[in-house]
């Protein structure tokens, strides 16, 4: 089988090239500056060669001679967040780092190419960009042909995920929808995935850890031993003691208030509701905060609540339930699991360049375990 090569800018933990690898892409290079996505990425991609650098500096021509098919990247999203709109510092360095995506992309010309951000980016990416604002001594300009907003609970992601795909790729083909439906050209979508399926997959994480039972991948046909579980248990080093994981009463009156009162931004449900996809898994999980999800639990007989333990937000993600996080804090490895795209939305995408190739799609999926 001809297997077509990637190049993954910005790769994090590797959401988006995972979801490439799976279906039989070859990942050669995966590119970050920051130490714990080289060591998540290496960790579970080995046969991509991962490099640290400053995609900003660095000159893609030293790819002329690796060439990929299709270049895939998502530059990170926290600077085009809405109060940094208007020219701030932040947001310039965003629009920086979008350029130096696009500097990579016409000198390699791919024939894909796919950056992934958020839809707030739409409202101000253009379609066209001189090359010389590119830090390209050319007269001409840069074409962004495609530009579409996918919401990743409609490619089968327990997770409602919205996300901005500029470049040009051939369209993901839908298979969910908010409920099960016949379209007009005699497609079936599933319903939407719920949070549930996720939730309910894992042992309780206030419990400890059963050396006999098994836990099955909500996402993958893929069932392990309980004790091969990272990042689950609210246990040693991670945490001191079960309790440690739950919110304080204070946290949660805190989160239920900006949940609930929030009238400029909208109400939203305390606890979350797990009959629906989850709502997006952020980079940053304050116990107080009004993004991050809230499940309601019993503990000691009483009624409390935590948020999603960093390897239920890997599975909303879409993250094989083995691939791992090597960070040492709780901060770090939410922030890699929160940043990716999820893997079923990437996966969605690369299967559609594989039709547009002629290329068998593989009917099992590639997986690691
Ligand atoms: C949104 S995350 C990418 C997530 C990834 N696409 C995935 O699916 O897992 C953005 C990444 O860009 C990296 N980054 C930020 N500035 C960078 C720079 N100047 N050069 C290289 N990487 C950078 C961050 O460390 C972060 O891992």
């Amino acid at each position: 089988m001809r297997r077509l090569t990637v190049i993954d800018l910005f790769c994090g933990a590797g959401g988006f090239s995972e979801g490439f690898r799976q279906v039989g892409f070859d990942v050669t290079y995966a590119i970050d500056n920051w130490n714990p996505a080289i060591e998540a990425h290496k960790l579970n991609q080995p046969e991509a060669q991962t490099m640290k650098a400053d995609i900003e500096t660095l000159d893609p021509k030293l790819f002329l001679d690796s060439r990929p098919d299709v270049l895939i990247g998502g530059p990170p999203c926290t600077e085009f967040s809405g109060s940094k709109r208007g020219g701030g510092g932040d947001f310039q360095k965003g629009m920086r780092l979008v350029l130096a995506f696009f500097r990579f992309v016409h000198v390699l010309r791919p024939k894909y190419w796919i950056m992934e951000n958020v839809p707030r980016l739409l409202q101000t990416l253009p379609h066209r960009v001189r090359l010389q604002d590119m830090g390209v001594p050319e007269d001409g300009f840069f074409d962004v042909p495609r530009q579409e907003v996918f919401n990743s609970a409609n490619f089968g992601a327990p997770q409602k995920r919205l996300r901005l795909l500029s470049g040009r790729y051939p369209s993901p083909v839908q298979t969910h929808f908010e409920e099960s439906m016949l379209t007009l050209d005699n497609v079936l979508y599933q319903p939407w995935v719920p949070m549930r399926k996720v939730i309910g997959a894992f042992p309780d994480p206030l419990g400890r850890m059963n050396e006999r039972e098994t836990v099955s991948d909500p996402n993958y046909p893929i069932t392990i031993k309980e004790k091969q579980l990272e990042d689950h248990f609210f246990a040693p080093p991670l945490y001191k003691r079960p309790e440690d994981g739950l919110m304080t009463t204070r946290e949660a009156a805190r989160n239920k208030q900006q949940k609930v009162a929030h009238a400029y931004y909208g109400k939203m449900l305390f606890p979350d509701y797990l009959d629906r996809p989850a709502r997006t898994v952020m980079a940053t999980q304050f116990n107080a905060s009004r993004e991050t999800m809230v499940i309601e639990t019993i503990y000691r007989g009483r009624t409390r609540y935590r948020k999603p333990t960093v390897r239920e937000c890997a599975s909303l993600q879409c993250y094989p339930v083995t691939y791992r996080f090597p960070a040492k804090t709780l901060t770090t490895k939410y922030k890699l699991v929160g940043n990716s795209v999820p893997v079923i939305l990437s996966a969605a995408v690369a299967r559609a360049i594989l039709v547009e190739e002629d290329i068998k799609v593989p009917a099992e999926l590639i997986l690691n375990a």
